[in-house]
């Protein structure tokens, strides 16, 4: 388990949570970041943990009530449609899911940029069907300004 959270965290820290942090993870799937996640912002922290499919979200329901997490809520939600109130996040991380998105991307950054704080980040992980010219869809509204690029994910901060 030790091992599984040092492995979450190699990506997580790069992508640039922190103690404190609200975080959006998109696309959880059966919950390998999740709970390492939730560890990383601590008590202070928060964890929207959002997935389409019911079923990846009961995995991570299990495993949070396992560990008796109280930091993470889970969401069957799209998206594009979070139903999260406005400017609540510090990040949103989307790591094995952008190629999903291709088709909704416009509407995937306006509802980034709508929940996300001021100066929020939005991290996505590349995929190799996904990568030529994401920076340029992301910033292509001005809603996002590009950051950086490291540990192959992209990092994106929010345009007031
Ligand atoms: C390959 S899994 C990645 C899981 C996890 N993020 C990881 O890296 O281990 C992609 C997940 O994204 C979810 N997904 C795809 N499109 C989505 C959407 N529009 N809104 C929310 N979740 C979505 C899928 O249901 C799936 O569980």
């Amino acid at each position: 388990m030790y091992s599984l959270f040092m492995n979450a965290e190699k990506l997580l820290l790069p992508a640039g949570l922190k103690e404190g942090d609200h975080v959006l993870e998109v696309g959880c799937g059966p919950g390998f970041f999740t709970l390492p996640s939730a560890e990383i912002v601590g008590d202070k922290g928060f964890i929207y943990a959002i997935d389409i499919n019911p079923f990846a979200i009961r995995k991570v329901e299990k495993k949070i009530a396992k560990a008796g997490v109280k930091n993470v809520k889970t969401m069957i939600v799209d998206v594009t449609e979070t139903t999260l109130k406005d400017s609540i996040i510090d990040i949103a991380f989307f790591f094995g899911v952008i190629h999903s998105l291709h088709s909704i991307i416009d509407r995937v950054v306006l509802e980034m940029h709508r929940i996300l704080k001021d100066e929020g980040l939005i991290s996505i992980q590349k995929s190799v069907k996904f990568k030529d010219g994401l920076v340029d869809i992301i910033t292509q509204n001005n809603k996002f300004k590009f950051i950086e690029e490291k540990k192959r994910m992209f990092v994106f901060q929010k345009i007031k």
